[in-house]
């Protein structure tokens, strides 16, 4: 009997996962980045760095499928939440959850590896539906800012799945 090739299996991705090219991370809203490091469009997930300076906000929204996060830099907490995420920290986002992410004023910059499925859902006051991302979006966010900042529309190509 013949052994398995695994020829068709999909390319690797190894790559420094904090940037020496400041153009890498993806600008997402005041004080927040994101460096996309892999992109799979057949789960409908994506893994990526999250980068907020001081007093940065990402949104409140909800997240219909689990997110995993790893602290690298910094500390951050969800003002719906006691806990602080500390450099080190593990956090796991269950299904059903709400938060808004926020940076204290005395941590110059936090970045965090999430790996999240599915969609994030951004709400208002009255947690009514306002926006959402999925991996499509954030494939197009990264097409549309390295095309802008000189490194090419198909750099982000070496994260798809
Ligand atoms: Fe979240």
């Amino acid at each position: 009997m013949q052994g398995t090739t695994h020829v068709n299996a999909l390319p690797e991705i190894a790559v420094l996962a904090i940037p020496e090219d400041e153009r890498v991370w993806v600008p997402q809203a005041p004080d927040v980045w994101f460096r996309p490091l892999m992109l799979n469009r057949m789960a409908g997930q994506w893994c990526n760095l999250l980068r907020v300076r001081k007093s940065g906000i990402l949104s409140r929204h909800l997240h219909p499928n689990p997110v995993h996060g790893f602290v690298l830099r910094g500390r951050w907490k969800y003002f719906e939440h006691a806990w602080m995420a500390e450099t080190g920290s593990y956090v796991f986002e269950p299904p059903g959850e709400i938060h808004t992410l926020w940076v204290p004023e005395d941590v110059e910059e936090m970045i965090t590896f999430f790996n999240i499925t599915g969609s994030m859902i951004y709400l208002d006051e009255n947690q009514r539906h306002i926006g959402y991302e999925d991996v499509f979006t954030k494939i197009d966010m990264c097409r549309a800012h390295y095309a802008a900042c000189g490194l090419g529309a198909d750099y982000v190509d070496q994260f798809i799945r």
